[in-house]
Parts: C-alpha cells; sequence; structure tokens
C-alpha cells in the first residue's frame, strides 16, 4: 500500500504543532515540523541554520530550494517510509509540487490536507502567549494550555521558551507572508479534493477530535 502522508495547513499559530503531536501519537506516523529542523539547524549553527535564521527573524519564507532540500533529506530517512505528519511544509505552490513530486518517486501520496482555520486577531493572542520547550519543541499556552509547573515541560522536564520570532512585529509579518503565499494552498489542495477544513477556534481537545476523525475517514 502507498504510505500516507497528512500535510496540516494553517496560519501561524493555528494549532497545527499542537495538533501533530496527538496525531503522531495516535497514528504511529513521525511528526516533520520544517520549522523544528530550522531551529534544530540553528542551535546547532549549522551553515543551513544560518542561513535560514535571517529570514525566519523577520518573518519570512526561507527560499524554497534550501527548504525543498532539507525536507527531501527528511523523508529520504527509514521512519518516513510509512508515511508522515507533515507540519509547515509545503508552503509555496512550488514546494507543494516538489512534494508531489518527492513522494510520487518514494510511492507515497498526500492523503488528506486537514486545514486548521482561525482568524488573525486570536492568533496574535496565541503566538504571544506560547511556550515551547527547548528540547523537544512540546508546545504550552500560558493560558489555554498551561504546563503543570510553570517553565517546564510536562513530557520532558525541560527549560520552556518563548520563540524569537513570536515578538509582535514578527508575528504581524508571518501573517501577512501566510497570506500572500502560503493561504494560496488552500485552494491548489481543494482543486486537487484533499482539502478537510478544521474549526480551529474550538479548545484544544475539540480540534483534536474533529481532525481525527476527518484524517480517520481519509486513511481507510
Ligand atoms: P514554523 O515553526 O512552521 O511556524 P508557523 O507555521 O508560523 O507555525 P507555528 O509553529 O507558529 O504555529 P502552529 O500552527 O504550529 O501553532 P501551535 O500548535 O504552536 O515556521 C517558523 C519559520 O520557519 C517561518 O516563519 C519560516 O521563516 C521558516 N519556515 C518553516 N517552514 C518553512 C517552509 N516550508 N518554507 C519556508 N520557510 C519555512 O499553537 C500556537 C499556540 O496556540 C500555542 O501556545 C498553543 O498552546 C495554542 N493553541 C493551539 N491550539 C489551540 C486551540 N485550539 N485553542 C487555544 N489555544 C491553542
Amino acid at each position: 500500500m502507498a504510505s500516507s502522508f497528512i500535510v496540516l495547513l494553517g496560519p501561524p499559530g493555528a494549532g497545527k504543532g499542537t495538533q501533530a503531536e496527538v496525531l503522531t501519537d495516535k497514528l504511529g506516523l513521525p511528526h516533520i515540523s520544517s520549522g523544528d529542523i530550522f531551529r534544530e539547524n540553528l542551535k546547532k549553527q549549522t551553515e543551513l541554520g544560518q542561513k535560514a535564521q535571517v529570514y525566519m527573524n523577520r518573518g519570512e519564507l526561507v527560499p524554497d530550494d534550501l527548504t525543498i532540500a532539507m525536507i527531501h533529506e527528511r523523508l529520504s530517512q527509514p521512519d518516513a517510509a510509512r508515511g508522515a505528519i507533515l507540519d509547515g511544509f509545503p508552503r509555496t505552490p512550488a514546494q507543494a509540487e516538489a512534494l508531489a513530486k518527492m513522494l510520487g518517486e518514494m510511492g507515497g501520496q498526500v492523503k488528506v490536507v486537514p486545514y486548521i482555520a482561525v482568524p488573525d486577531q486570536e492568533l496574535i493572542e496565541r503566538l504571544s502567549g506560547r511556550w515551547t520547550c527547548r528540547s523537544g519543541g512540546h508546545v504550552y499556552h500560558e493560558k489555554n494550555n498551561p504546563p503543570k509547573v510553570a517553565g517546564k515541560c510536562d513530557v520532558d522536564g525541560s527549560v520552556l521558551y518563548q520563540r524569537e520570532d513570536d515578538r509582535p512585529e514578527t508575528v504581524s509579518n508571518r501573517i501577512r507572508v501566510y497570506s500572500q503565499q502560503t493561504a494560496p494552498l488552500i485552494e491548489y489542495y481543494h482543486s486537487h479534493g484533499l482539502l478537510a477544513e478544521v474549526d480551529g477556534t474550538k479548545p484544544i481537545s475539540q480540534v483534536t477530535d474533529e481532525m481525527l476523525k476527518t484524517v480517520q475517514e481519509h486513511l481507510k
């Protein structure tokens, strides 16, 4: 059977990372987040990390050629052979075309694209209250999803920090960039019969229930 890929689509702060953690758990597929891979490279000060940092700090997209090569490398690792939950990739029509080509070559296909819809004002509130775990990237919110102990990750006990690109001026630019460069993918995946809109304004557990139902229907 062709391996199954799920593409999570939605604006910055919609809840892609939050939901990907649950889907990974329930479906046993790896969570591949382009943003997490860039941040990991940045932490290790690799050449890719240093190049990406310039764009990330401005809230702009890292150029397609760098991003596509990075994902190509990640998808060629053995754990992605059965499929994966893709979070933050693709983000441009060129990336979507590149993904279709990569999956074609590896005998995989995108099975469903849950689109998590959330209005802009709510996104700003979510990103300004977000705390992220330093080692595993687990995500919290100071009001909506607080850790059991302030400043510490429930999963691995590591320190929580606020992302550099969650500063208000960078967040506004990320939302603008999303509308201009990524939102066209809503129509792209709709026209391929893969889009499944999920109301992302509901509480996290309700979004998860809706998302799981949709995903499981498409994986049958
Ligand atoms: P990336 O790391 O992908 O960031 P993003 O897409 O902007 O998404 P976020 O991680 O900010 O949000 P999310 O949707 O995962 O929300 P979360 O679950 O954390 O990218 C960062 C940068 O890397 C980009 O700007 C770009 O420079 C570069 N990059 C990455 N991929 C690229 C690509 N493909 N091409 C080019 N450049 C790329 O939730 C947010 C907060 O809300 C949390 O605090 C959470 O607890 C809370 N929350 C979640 N769900 C709910 C809910 N239902 N109700 C209330 N609160 C909620």
